[in-house]
């Protein structure tokens, strides 16, 4: 596949705050790309060079193959969708939609049918004639949607899109960007700080951090083979601990990679188990232990049937194994280190 996006060794200065702090990223062709981060760390600055809304300090960006830094954010064939709705208010949603082919030379006729494909394919074919007052937050992201791809754009650009629906809206919209995505074959980058959200959605994540670009995987890669301490507490749980012996490393592990026993064995920790929470189809315990320096308690993820089979909960004391296999080291810089 041919590189779509391409971002050269890219800073973004305000003033002294350094924004963007030397980005190098590329984006295959068709690949659904997350940009995942805590607030602030520069996700939609970098979203934003990339459409061309705003200026570079250094660096340049690529869009298939051709130099794109100077081109103004028309000539960078894009669709975008913001967090907020950004719907004219006065439009109805047709309007909205069809207000992008407002340029281009086509008949009503023409401007009619393109728009009821892309509200088809939003799910949205009967409510095109509403005001945005009159459509739920999901309709109207759904109408932001259409009115980001009617023009046909090569990119699609999300800034996090889904973040001010509720739940059950949000999962379902995720769904349904993926399978759009796909079927247009779109190069998609979406910003995010949800991890969840960057788990189900992207077949790539950029994790970020303080201007920086961390790691960039698929999300297994980074769940199972985080590069530093902040990619993998950044991406699900985890425990951090140190051992004994080890001074320089801290230690890390999953809390479904903990497996516990009641029954005494030579590598079993022997911890005691000071909660329990119900999280539906897991249950998480707190589990204080004697013979892990800093740290002393560890989390357990078990499924609810374990659990009920175990006979055990809160106050019972329980061995703790850590499989050596699912132990990630960190060096005091925080890094990997990787085990020959
Ligand atoms: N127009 C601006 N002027 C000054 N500082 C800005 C401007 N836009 C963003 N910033 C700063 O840049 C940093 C990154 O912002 P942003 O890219 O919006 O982060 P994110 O999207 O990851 O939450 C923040 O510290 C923010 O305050
Ligand atoms: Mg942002």
């Amino acid at each position: 596949m041919a590189n779509a996006i391409e971002v050269k060794d890219l800073v973004k200065r305000y003033g002294s705050n350094t924004v963007l702090d030397h980005i190098d990223l590329t984006i295959k062709e068709g690949e659904f790309v997350c940009l995942l981060g805590p607030s602030g760390c520069g996700k939609s600055t970098l979203l934003r060079l990339i459409a061309g809304l705003d200026k570079a300090t250094e660096g340049s960006i690529y869009l298939n193959g051709k130099d794109a830094s100077g081109l103004p954010p028309a000539k960078r064939d894009f669709g975008i969708v913001f967090q907020s709705y950004a719907l004219f208010p006065n439009l109805t949603a047709f309007q909205n939609v069809s207000y992008g082919l407002k340029n281009r030379k086509m008949s009503r006729g023409q401007i009619n049918e393109i728009c009821a494909r892309y509200f088809e394919m939003v799910g949205l074919s009967d409510k095109m004639d509403r005001y945005p007052s009159q459509l739920s937050g999901g309709e109207q992201q759904r109408v932001a949607l259409a009115r980001a791809l009617v023009t046909s754009p090569k990119f699609l650009l999300l800034d996090e899109p889904l973040s001010a629906l509720d739940a059950k809206v949000r999962i379902k919209l995720r769904r349904e960007i993926c399978r759009i995505q796909k079927e247009l074959g779109l190069t998609t980058i979406m910003v995010t700080h949800d991890q969840d959200e960057a788990l189900t959605m992207a077949d790539r994540i950029v994790v970020m951090n303080k201007a920086c670009v961390v790691q960039s995987g698929t999300p297994q890669e980074i769940y199972e083979n985080p590069a530093t301490q902040f990619a993998a507490d950044f991406i699900g749980s985890i425990n951090f601990y140190e051992e004994p012996d080890k001074a320089n490393e801290i230690c890390a592990i999953r809390p479904e990679n903990i497996s516990v026993s009641r029954e005494y064995s030579k590598q079993g920790k022997l911890a005691n188990i000071t909660s329990a929470e119900f999280r539906g189809n897991f249950v998480r315990l707190s589990c204080k232990l004697t013979n892990i320096i800093k740290s002393g308690e560890l989390y357990v993820d078990m499924p609810l049937s374990e659990m009920k089979r175990l006979e055990t909960g809160q106050g019972q004391k329980v061995y703790l194994t850590l499989p050596e296999e699912h132990v990630i080291r960190f060096d005091k810089f925080s890094k990997q280190v990787k085990s020959l």
